[in-house]
């Protein structure tokens, strides 16, 4: 089976640690396991409970404690509408290896994760596209939504928050989307790794599987809860499709890591400061980037609702790959272009790391901008 390459990994595969200022990471500053056990409030116990842990594959689908403690980030989802797998990229290449057939019709978003329509692509799915315009706030425009549905459409894929733009498609949109797909009985995906990250309220928008008895939330720790190291996700979803997905995932997953679960089910129950801290972080260093942008003539944006990143649009007369490599070369700073997220012409940040990295990223990024006058 023939799939096209993953622009963005490929990118950051290549270059993510030949970089000084890396504005490329789209993770909430990451954790060190000391940082997770302070907050945790039990450093002591939970290391004396680490060694004499046997490591067996553990729980296959996930283990009660963990699974409890993911339905607490939702309002209506039991242990049973939840299956734990090799983070949000193992959920999203299980629901569609479940899902779509040849022939289907799958509508996707773009920009967005390239798996979403990339690998239905690969298999011979009909795979529609929604461009997100800058002039509508990178959200969807619903009638083209509408005109695309067809009796066969299998899967909606969309992702709130956005990565790249950061555009945040709020409750009420979230249920039209909701009828759009219920109008052709088709699923509806959200991929929805950055929930928690609201500029806005408690950071959380009602996942899609709160709303729809079709639809599927993906998420994971590796973003909002700052663990991509642990390699932990999950779909929330109806009931049966968790049966389908098992019935593949016992062919690649078998069960997660026993530590990953483990430091995963501590990560959950101490969230209050996990996330306390990450909005703190997110809201300080989105105003760091908007003041920057305000005095930057050559660079534009639309600012995020919501997310770790930002789509840039620069006024410069070169590809976006190039001005990347080039900004790598002579500064260490580390974008993602454009041109792997099908969207030429801008330049991905993610912001959300370390506010001194990107205080003096953005510093030596207007450095270059005026060298280039
Ligand atoms: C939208 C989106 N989905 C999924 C993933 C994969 O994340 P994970 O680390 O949970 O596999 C990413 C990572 O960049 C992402 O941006």
């Amino acid at each position: 089976m023939k799939i096209k390459a993953f622009g963005v990994e490929m990118w950051m595969n290549e270059y993510e640690n030949h970089c000084r200022y890396n504005l490329a990471e789209t993770c909430v500053e990451s954790l060190t396991v000391e940082q997770l056990l302070e907050m945790s409030g039990k450093k002591d116990a939970i290391l004396q409970e680490l060694l004499p842990m046997k490591l067996t594959y553990g729980a296959i689908e996930g283990s009660d404690r963990l699974r409890d403690n993911i339905i607490q980030l939702y309002g209506k989802q039991k242990r049973e509408n939840i299956v734990v797998t090799h983070g949000a990229i193992g959920a999203n290449a299980l629901v569609h290896e479940t899902l779509v057939n040849p022939g289907d019709r799958v509508i996707s978003i773009l920009p967005t994760y390239q798996q979403h329509y990339s690998i239905p692509e690969s298999y011979g799915a009909d795979v529609q596209i929604v461009k997100l315009k800058e002039e509508n706030g990178f959200l969807p425009d619903l009638d083209e939504v509408r005109a695309l549905v067809t009796d066969n459409t299998r899967l909606i894929v969309i992702n709130s928050p956005n990565n790249p733009t950061g555009a945040l498609i709020e409750e009420p949109m979230l249920r039209e989307l909701v009828e759009i797909a219920r109008s052709c009985d088709a699923y509806l995906l959200n991929d929805e790794v950055y929930r928690g990250t609201n500029a806005e309220g408690d950071g959380f928008t009602t996942s899609v599987a709160d709303l729809y008895e079709k639809g599927i939330g993906t998420s994971s720790m590796s973003k909002t809860f700052s663990l991509a190291g642990l390699r932990l996700g999950w779909v929330a979803g109806p009931e049966e499709l968790i049966h389908d997905i098992c019935i593949h995932r016992d062919y690649n997953t078998i069960s997660v890591g026993m530590l990953d679960e483990h430091f995963a089910a501590i990560a959950l129950e101490c969230r209050d400061q996990i996330l306390n801290r990450n909005r703190q972080i997110c809201h300080e260093n989105r105003e760091v980037l908007d003041a920057w942008i305000a005095q930057e003539p050559k660079i534009s944006y639309v600012k995020p609702k919501s997310g770790t990143t930002a789509l840039l649009k620069y006024d410069i007369d070169m590809s976006s790959r190039e001005l990347c490599v080039k900004l790598l070369e002579s500064k260490g700073v580390m974008f993602t272009p454009g041109s792997v997220l099908d969207m030429e012409g801008y330049l991905r940040i993610g912001y959300a790391n370390n506010p001194q990295v990107l205080r003096e990223g953005l510093e030596k990024f207007s450095e270059f901008l005026a060298e280039l006058n």
